[in-house]
């Protein structure tokens, strides 16, 4: 087994040194976290958020893992109710699983090259990144031999923390995580980045952040949960406090004031860093549930299975997941055509499920609507009717009233194309929920084109 070979002949020697002293103390550290127990029992905890407490002894594997001291602690544990689902993203929070020396050696190894993060563009948000690589199976960058003596010194630090504490809660918690695959520092300074997008962390089976600094004393902020309803629930993390989840916790970063250092770490699913992903969650999925369909489409091989997913979970009401399947309609994934129309009537769906990402793409919709109503206005100045009528028209389509009475107009009057009475009373009615001037139109239109109607009838 790997994990015997590579990681188990240091500690081994540290074992037998603290037992032959005939004296293995326990490392307790159950005393601290107190901040976290606060936030958990805090009146404001919004209502997404489940926690529970439990005391944690964590014990090495490996015959000799048996002899070294257990790791006693405290663990949050955390669930967040999704909308319109039944599933809970769990994730658990270790109170000092790092202690305070081996953070601050952490990074006081880095603070002297502040040149040697990556500065390359996130995945997520498209933010500079800050990053330092200090193993990765697929990165390049984990062979710069330029900072390879830096490496070697952080996981100097680094391994123990990984062999003696995390890999024993990870394989004990997830036991079908196998190897760390990514491990980085990255630094949210003043100045420099700031946030990290709200996000799901794909391309990891389970994923371990340890905060190396102090929430409410280095920095206000930091990393949160959220079901994207646009609360986020902050959670103070203090140094060395270690946060482990898999990707169904949509999460972020928001350092408000101050800096934070933190050290994040990807699991996969296997001992040679090759992932099984289109496995996870896919029997969750067919059993329907919203958010194992929408992290299947985001794991998908095809953009067509892609698209099935997240129409089969916006179809469910998940608003993530409209927000999601509203782009693809919009961008025209898997050889459909863009839809932008039927991409913002689900955007507008997804916000008014409380997704509070899908309103920017409603108000970009907003802006089409505005767009086609004004370049209207101005085809009608320059008498190109047939233009203006077009352009109303694309503006009604992304729901902008006042291109719909504009539209209505046209149709009434016949201006620009064909008069159609019938078409001119339905863009009436439905500007009258955004404009005035369409109520007392469409009020018009009732008194001349419906009434003979029900006269006859009468
Ligand atoms: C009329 O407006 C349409 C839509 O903007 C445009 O495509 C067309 O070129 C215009 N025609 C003229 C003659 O300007």
């Amino acid at each position: 087994m790997p994990r015997l070979l590579s990681t188990h002949l240091l500690p081994l020697a540290a074992g037998l040194a603290l037992l032959l002293e005939g004296c293995a103390p326990e490392l307790d550290v159950r005393a601290r976290g107190q901040g976290l127990s606060r936030w958990r029992t805090a009146p404001h905890l919004p209502s997404f958020l489940d926690t529970h407490e439990e005391e944690l002894r964590l014990q090495q594997g490996g015959w000799w893992g048996w002899l070294a001291p257990p790791w006693l602690g405290r663990c949050v544990v955390g669930y967040v109710k999704w909308p319109q689902a039944a599933w809970r993203a769990k994730f658990n929070v270790l109170a000092s699983l790092v202690t305070e020396e081996e953070a601050v050696a952490m990074k006081r190894l880095l603070e002297d090259a502040p040149d040697d993060f990556d500065e390359d563009i996130d995945g997520v948000d498209k933010m500079i990144t800050y990053e330092f690589i200090i193993s990765s199976a697929g990165a390049q960058k984990a062979h710069d031999p330029v900072r390879s003596a830096r490496r070697a010194q952080l996981r100097r630090i680094t391994e123990p923390i990984l062999r003696e504490r995390i890999q024993p809660f990870v394989w004990a918690r997830y036991p079908k995580a196998g190897a760390v695959c990514h491990s980085m520092i990255r630094r949210y300074l003043e100045r420099e980045r700031r946030t990290h997008d709200t996000h799901w962390d794909i391309p990891s089976y389970v994923s371990v952040v340890v905060s190396l600094d102090s929430s409410g004393q280095d920095f206000e902020g930091g990393f949160f949960v959220t079901t994207g309803n646009g609360e986020k629930s902050f959670i103070p993390l203090q140094r060395g406090d270690t946060v482990v989840h898999q990707s169904d916790l949509l999460h972020g970063v928001h350092v408000r004031h101050g800096e934070r250092w933190s050290w994040a770490m990807w699991f996969q699913d296997s001992w040679d860093c090759s992932s099984r992903a289109e496995s996870w969650w896919q029997q969750e999925a067919e059993a329907r549930d919203p958010v194992a369909q929408t992290l299947r489409a985001m794991r998908a091989a095809t953009q067509q299975e892609s698209y099935s997913w997240l129409q089969e979970a916006a179809q469910a009401g998940f608003p993530r997941a409209q927000l999601y399947f509203g782009k693809a309609l919009e961008d025209g994934l898997a050889h459909h055509a863009p839809d932008p129309p039927a991409a913002a009537a689900w955007f507008e769906r997804s916000r008014l499920g409380g997704e509070i990402d899908a309103c920017a793409s409603a108000e970009i919709v907003v802006e089409a609507g505005l767009e086609g109503y004004f370049l209207g206005l101005w085809e009608q100045k320059r008498k190109n009717l047939t233009g203006a009528r077009q352009l109303f028209e694309e503006g009604a389509r992304f729901g902008e009233g006042k291109a719909m009475t504009e539209l209505g107009v046209a149709y009434r009057d016949g201006w620009g194309g064909a008069k159609d009475l019938d078409l001119a009373t339905q863009w009436f009615e439905r500007a009258a929920d955004f404009t005035v001037e369409a109520m007392h139109q469409s009020y018009l239109m009732y008194s001349q084109v419906r009434w003979p109607h029900l006269e006859r009838a009468s």
